[in-house]
């Protein structure tokens, strides 16, 4: 997601910013922007594309700042160009604001602002806070002030930092479920989204909580809370060099995603709302819906399907797009064409969309970058929060768009009357606990490293199998193509049922097979599943719940997941496979984050 850095000091600001910039680039952005202040003035350079463009009309200004604030941005409303790079301004252009984080109210505000005579430039969120700070500064307010009076009107996230011409010594900024770090130098002091961006200047850092706020000057930073007390925090030294710590001290992005996933699945569920009631709603006038996607996100449309048939009681088909596009599909104008995609710029599934808005149907996108070229063409979309995905294995991506489908299915299912008030309450609150039972498995995993443990004994493999049924059928589908696209062993996922069709000739003492089998409406054919696997003296590794009792007397390694509504096991369960697939591949000593042959956007067909 968006990157933020701050500099106030004896040095030049500007190249400070922009090398911080540099450091924060592996969080992915679009555009990049600098504000300063120069001789009393607020400047201000941005430039969508590499930071390499903003640096190159920065280097033309000769000024020598010792204030300023920059920002790499991920695009979340409006598209990515240099007016919605920010900093943001106000209308008198002397108040500059950086903001990682999605202002949820801003339709709302940015209404009360217009109406009282603000102009607005961009179309995005952000802008509205420097408008905010703006009155507050003209009722009498100093920054600091003004800054915590205008972000209690915010609903929604943010980490934000403010300059302005009337107070050019001080950095304000504050934060509230986005990330925000102030690095503590002699005579100079630092602000950043994370670590790396100061971090070969200084490694003493105070870490801002959620609803804190620090005026940050050359010798000085002091915190408060939102009311404006004052607050002792700790110093903190972070042991960490610059290569660690772009990764968050995770070794690999995909761990670092993996580790994600609770926050990213919490995003997109928490922006539900801007799915169904911006602009151009999606029409309900489908009597069928065709789902259209490439590898992981193909696995997410075959959950979806299960949600969408099950919640909106809509009949569904799946299709590779690479498919789709070639087999002459029957689309009518009652046909709701779904096409998923974490880039958006995925050749076939791009082809996929243009062959079925020409043969007259509506298509709804599920894509998690901004702007791309499927949510260009698409009639609506439906981002997905996971925030920039930099592994060439897709996780978070995937689990994102799990929550997107299950959001649209049970706003289908509301509109047209196929669930009760109380059942649409009921699947909402289970999906909302998803965060939380994930993370608690996550933490309880790095520290008893269970899976990577598992991992060790069946890293030389050569093969393995995985066997799921029902909503988990896709899981292992999606647990064979993880341990294959990095790990390079040979794997493949079916349904437990076909196992007995040929499947079941491959299993020996050597071959690992994983089981998905929570307790669902197919818990006890999957434990007849093991008992086959184990009696042909194939290795068990099993997914399921705690207190399984028989699973847990057959298999030879059980992962426990948390209990959920059957639907949303694949949430739980997929987060093991990835963790398994990973650390085989690290056990192996392959660079995990760019397997062979693989890139991260597949834009030939
Ligand atoms: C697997 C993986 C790929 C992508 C596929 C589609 O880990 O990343 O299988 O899922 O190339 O990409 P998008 O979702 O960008 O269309």
């Amino acid at each position: 997601m968006c990157g933020i850095v701050g500099y106030i000091g004896k040095d030049n600001a500007k190249n400070i910013v922009i090398n911080g910039l540099k450091r924060l680039e592996y969080r992915g952005y679009d555009s990049a922007g600098v504000a300063f202040i120069d001789s009393g003035k607020l400047k201000i350079y941005k430039k969508s594309g590499k930071i390499r463009n903003l640096e190159f009309e920065l280097n033309k200004d000769l000024s020598l700042p010792h204030i300023a604030i920059g920002h790499t941005r991920w695009a979340t409303h409006g598209e990515p160009n240099d007016i919605n790079a920010h900093p943001h301004v106000d209308c008198t252009a002397k108040i500059a604001v950086v903001h990682n984080g999605i202002v949820e109210n801003f339709t709302e505000l940015r209404k009360l602002l217009e109406n009282r005579g603000h102009k607005f430039k961009s179309q995005t969120d952000t802008e509205v806070i420097a408008h905010l700070i703006e009155e507050e500064i003209q009722k009498g307010k100093n920054l600091q002030e003004a800054v915590l009076s205008a972000v209690a009107k915010l609903k929604g996230s943010y980490a934000a930092a403010v300059i302005c011409e009337s107070e050019p010594d001080k950095i304000v900024c504050v934060r509230k479920d986005s990330p925000l770090v102030i690095g503590i130098g002699e005579g100079e002091n630092f602000i950043a989204s994370d670590v790396p961006a100061f971090l070969s200047y200084t490694n003493k850092v105070i870490f801002l909580n959620d609803n804190e706020c620090a005026v940050v000057t050359a010798d000085n930073i002091k915190i408060f809370d939102l009311n404006g007390n004052k607050i002792e925090k700790a110093i903190k030294e972070i042991p960490w060099s610059i290569a660690q710590a772009e990764k968050g001290g995770y070794k690999h992005f995909m761990l670092k995603e993996i580790h994600e996933q609770p926050k990213a699945i919490g995003d997109t569920i928490s922006g539900k709302m801007s799915i169904f009631k911006k602009d151009g709603k999606i029409s309900m006038d489908f009597d069928k819906v065709q789902i259209v996607a490439c590898g992981t996100s193909f696995h997410a449309g075959l959950i979806g399907k299960f949600f969408i048939e099950s919640i909106s009681q809509i009949p569904v088909s799946v299709d590779y797009a690479s498919e789709y596009r070639y087999r002459n599909p029957i689309i009518d104008n009652k046909t709701l064409i779904i096409a998923i995609s974490q880039s958006g710029e995925t050749a076939d599934t791009l082809a996929a969309v243009r062959l079925a808005k020409k043969k007259g149907a509506k298509v709804v996108a599920i894509c998690n970058v901004i702007g791309s070229t499927i949510t260009r063409e698409a009639d609506y979309t439906i981002y997905t929060h996971a925030g920039p995905e930099i592994s060439v294995a897709s996780t978070k991506a995937f689990t994102t768009q799990l929550a997107a489908l299950f959001l649209f299915a049970v706003e289908v299912a509301k509109v047209r009357k196929a669930i009760n008030e109380e059942t649409e309450n009921k699947l909402l609150n289970e999906l909302s606990e998803i965060p939380k039972k994930l993370k608690t498995f996550l933490e309880l995993e790095k520290e008893r490293k269970f899976i990577r443990k598992i991992a060790l004994e069946f890293y030389n493999s050569k093969d393995a199998l995985y066997l799921g049924r029902f909503v988990n059928y896709p899981i292992a589908l999606e647990g064979a193509l993880k341990l294959k696209e990095i790990s390079y062993i040979h794997a493949e996922g079916y349904p437990a049922g076909e196992m007995k069709h040929g499947p079941i000739a491959l299993i020996d003492e050597k071959m690992p097979v994983v089981v998905i089998a929570p307790k669902d409406r197919v818990y006890e054919k999957m434990v007849s599943n093991i008992e086959e696997v184990k009696a042909r003296k194939g290795k068990v590794i099993a997914v399921t719940n705690a207190n399984c009792s028989e699973i847990e007397k057959l298999a030879d390694f059980t992962i426990e997941i948390p209990i959920t509504e059957e639907l949303l096991y694949p949430f739980l369960t997929v987060v093991p496979l990835q963790l398994f697939a990973y650390h085989i591949a690290d056990f192996l000593g392959y660079d995990v984050d760019q397997p062979r042959n693989l890139a991260k956007s597949v834009t030939v067909e």
